[in-house]
């Protein structure tokens, strides 16, 4: 099976930006983590970045028929982006929303997530971490009814 990793704006920058809630692990760090569990899984893993939300839209739209599933961390267009949560609901790939930060303990605008709408779930609060437990949850997707 296979499974897409997507990365929206800003990500580029983890271990740069805002440390104290980012933590300090970079985005490469963290590609090479989930291409080993996802090995260990024996699932094929494809990890990508853009700051560009339309881009994200092709890439979900792409995945179509191509992923078994997406893990989904949209940045800051999961606060505002229809057209990400259209881009999941038409691309009918079960999705699972992830944030590095606990998005319901921080301001109020990011309480609000479009990307839930279309999600499967959603992981948020465990820092890089949280991207093996979205790999471990992509996993078991066909498992659990
Ligand atoms: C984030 C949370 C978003 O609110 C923020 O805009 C990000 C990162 C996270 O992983 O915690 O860019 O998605």
């Amino acid at each position: 099976s296979s499974l897409l990793i997507l990365n929206g704006p800003n990500l580029n920058m983890l271990g740069v930006r805002q440390p104290e809630i980012y933590g300090a692990t970079r985005l490469q760090d963290i590609k090479t983590l989930c291409i080993a569990r996802a090995k260990e899984l024996g699932i094929s893993c494809a990890f990508e970045q853009t700051n560009i939300e339309g881009e994200l839209v092709t890439m979900i739209q792409d995945a179509r028929g191509v992923h078994d599933a997406i893990i989904l961390n949209a940045g800051a267009y999961t606060h505002t982006s229809i057209a990400l949560m259209d881009a999941i609901l038409a691309s009918e790939v079960p999705t699972i929303e992830l944030h590095l930060s606990n998005i319901h303990a921080r301001e109020s605008f990011r309480q609000t997530s479009y990307v839930a709408t279309a999600a499967i779930g959603q992981i948020c609060g465990f820092g890089a971490k949280g991207y093996l437990l979205a790999i471990d949850a992509a996993a078991g997707l066909s498992e659990i009814p």
